[in-house]
C-alpha cells in the first residue's frame, strides 16, 4: 500500500500558528515563567527556587523541599506541558495532577534536556518570539532538580493563583467543516474542505482561531483564502472525490499552490488569537476557504466537524500578506533542487527581494512594491529529509543582517510560523536569504522539489505589513 504522504508545499507550515493561534497559550507562559527570551536574564521566579534548592541540605529538604510540585513545578506543567498534556487532546498522555506528573517524571527527563518537548523549533539564539512554548534553562533545571529531590509533591495550599486568561477575542464569524468527516488513512490523512466565504465586500480577518472538533485527532490544520476566479476549479476538485472534501498534499490542492493565498493555521496547544495588532488579510466577497485537516487518527475516536472562528473588518490601518518565499528555478526545475542519493547534508539557498515575491503573487498590491514592509512573523518549510533551515534579511546598506527565524533542528510535524517578539523592517534594498540543509544519506534516490512525501521542498513564509 502507498503510504500517506505528508501536507507538503504550502500546506504543510502550520502558518500563523504562532501568529494568530497561541496567545491563549503564551498569557499563560509569560505570566508564570517568563518567556523564553528571558531565560539569560536569570530573573524568574524558577530562578530563585532552582538556586535555592542547589544550597539547600538534607535537612532543610526533609523539613519543606526546596521545590514542590504544588509550588514550583505545577505552575510549569500547566502552562507548557498540560496544553496538549490533557484528557482527550493530541499528546497521548496526560500532564495534569501530581499523579500522571510523578508517575512520568522519569520518562521526561529525556525529552525535556534535549529539549523534544514542548515542541518549539526556532533557535531562541536568532531573535526572540512571543508565545515562546519552550521551557526556559530555568525551568529545565527546576525539574530535574524536583525529579532529583525525589517528585515531593508539597502542600496544594501552595499552589500559586493561575494566571489571568487572555482577554477575549471578538469573533464574529464561525465556519464549520460541511459535514462530520472520519478519517480513513493511518497514520496521518491529509484533507481538504472548501467553507464559503459570506461577506460581501472586502474584508480584512484580524484573528484567527480553530475549534477542533475530536481533539484527539486533529494535528494541525492550515486555511487558505480561494479568490473568486479559481473558485470553480476547487469546486470540481471536490465533486470529484467522494465524501466531504478532497485530498490535498500540497497546498489546497489545484495545481495553484504556490501562489495559494494563506490565512492562517492552527496546532494543539494554541487557544487563538489575534494578529499582530492592526494588521489584516484581505479576502474578496465571493471567495472560498480551503481548509486543509491534518488528521492523526486514533483507535476510538469519533468522527471530526471543526470549526474556524474568525474576527473581520472592513478595513485595516496595516494590510498583510504572508508571503512563501522559494526559488523558482527549484519549482520549475531550472535547474532542479537536487538532493542526491546518501548525501548527509545537501544546502540549497537563494536571496529574493521582497518588492519581486509580492509582484509575483499580487497583481492589486496595496503596499510593499518599492517600499519598505514591516515583517512580524517567519516560518521554513521542508519536508522529511529537512535537517535545519534559516531566514536572514542581508541588508542593503551593509548593516548587519538580521535573523528571521533559524531552526537548527526539522521536524516536520511540529514545523510553524513564529510571531516576533518586536517586528522588524525590511527595505527594498535589503534581501531576504532562505538556506535549507538536507539528510538524505539514508536514502537511495535522489530527491528534487515535489508535493510528494519523497519529495523535498525548501520555503521560507514571512508575514509583512504595511510600515
Ligand atoms: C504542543 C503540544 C505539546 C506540548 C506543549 C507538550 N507535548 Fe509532549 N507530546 C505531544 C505529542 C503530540 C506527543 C506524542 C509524540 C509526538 O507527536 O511528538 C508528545 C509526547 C511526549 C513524550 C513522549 C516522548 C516520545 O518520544 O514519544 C513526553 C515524555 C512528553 N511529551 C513530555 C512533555 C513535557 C514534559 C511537556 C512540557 C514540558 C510536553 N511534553 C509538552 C505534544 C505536546
Amino acid at each position: 500500500m502507498r503510504s500517506p504522504q505528508p501536507a507538503c508545499s504550502l500546506a504543510a507550515l502550520a502558518v500563523l500558528a504562532a501568529l494568530a493561534c497561541n496567545s491563549g497559550d503564551d498569557a499563560a507562559t509569560a505570566a508564570t515563567t517568563g518567556d523564553a527570551s528571558s531565560t539569560t536574564s536569570g530573573a524568574s521566579s524558577t530562578a530563585t527556587t532552582a538556586a535555592d534548592s542547589e544550597t539547600s541540605t538534607s535537612a532543610d529538604t526533609a523539613v519543606e523541599p526546596a521545590l514542590t510540585y504544588y509550588r514550583d513545578i505545577k505552575p510549569i506543567v500547566d502552562a507548557k506541558c498540560a496544553t496538549c498534556h490533557r484528557p482527550g487532546d493530541i499528546a497521548p498522555f496526560s500532564l495534569v495532577d501530581y499523579e500522571q506528573v510523578s508517575m512520568m517524571a522519569p520518562y521526561v527527563i529525556g525529552d525535556i534536556t534535549a529539549r523534544t518537548m514542548p515542541p518549539w523549533s526556532p533557535d531562541a539564539a536568532c531573535r526572540p518570539y512571543a508565545h515562546d512554548r519552550a521551557l526556559t534553562d530555568l525551568q529545565i533545571t527546576a525539574i530535574l532538580e524536583w525529579i532529583e529531590l525525589g517528585v515531593p509533591a508539597g502542600d496544594p495550599a501552595d499552589e500559586p493563583a493561575p494566571p489571568a486568561p487572555p482577554a477575549p477575542v471578538d469573533y464574529d464569524l464561525e465556519l464549520g467543516l460541511p459535514a462530520p468527516y472520519a478519517p480513513t488513512v493511518f497514520p496521518d490523512e491529509y484533507r481538504c474542505f472548501l467553507l464559503d466565504w459570506p461577506k460581501d465586500q472586502d474584508s480584512y480577518v484580524t484573528a484567527f482561531e480553530v475549534v477542533p472538533g475530536e481533539r484527539a485527532i486533529v494535528h494541525h490544520v492550515i486555511a487558505f483564502i480561494i479568490p473568486p476566479e479559481d473558485v470553480a476549479s476547487f469546486d470540481a476538485l471536490d465533486a470529484a472525490d467522494p465524501g466531504p472534501g478532497y485530498p490535498c498534499y500540497g497546498g489546497p490542492g489545484g495545481g495553484t499552490d504556490f501562489r495559494a493565498a494563506w490565512l492562517g493555521a492552527w496546532v494543539p496547544g494554541g487557544g487563538g488569537g489575534a494578529l499582530p495588532a492592526d494588521t489584516g488579510i484581505r479576502i474578496r466577497p465571493s471567495s472560498k476557504l480551503a481548509v486543509q485537516m491534518h488528521y492523526h487518527p486514533v483507535e476510538g475516536a469519533g468522527p471530526d466537524q471543526s470549526q474556524i472562528k474568525l474576527r473581520t473588518a472592513a478595513t485595516v490601518a496595516r494590510p498583510a500578506y504572508l508571503l512563501p518565499l522559494a526559488n523558482p528555478g527549484w519549482i520549475k526545475g531550472l535547474p532542479p533542487m537536487l538532493i542526491p542519493a546518501g548525501a548527509a547534508d545537501v544546502v540549497h539557498s537563494f536571496e529574493i527581494d521582497l518588492s519581486n515575491v509580492i509582484q509575483f503573487l499580487y497583481n492589486d498590491a496595496t503596499f510593499g512594491i518599492g517600499e519598505p514592509v514591516v515583517a512580524h512573523a517567519a516560518g521554513v518549510h521542508m519536508h522529511t529529509i529537512g535537517a535545519s533551515a534559516s531566514l536572514n534579511v542581508k541588508r542593503g546598506d551593509g548593516g548587519d543582517d538580521t535573523c528571521l527565524i533559524d531552526v537548527p533542528r526539522w521536524d516536520f510535524n511540529w514545523q510553524g510560523v513564529y510571531q516576533f517578539a518586536g517586528p522588524t523592517t525590511i527595505n527594498p534594498t535589503d534581501k531576504v536569504r532562505l538556506e535549507c540543509h538536507f539528510d538524505n544519506s539514508a536514502g537511495d534516490q535522489p530527491v528534487t522539489w515535489g508535493e510528494g512525501t519523497g519529495d523535498e521542498m525548501c520555503l521560507g513564509m514571512v508575514y509583512v505589513s504595511a510600515p
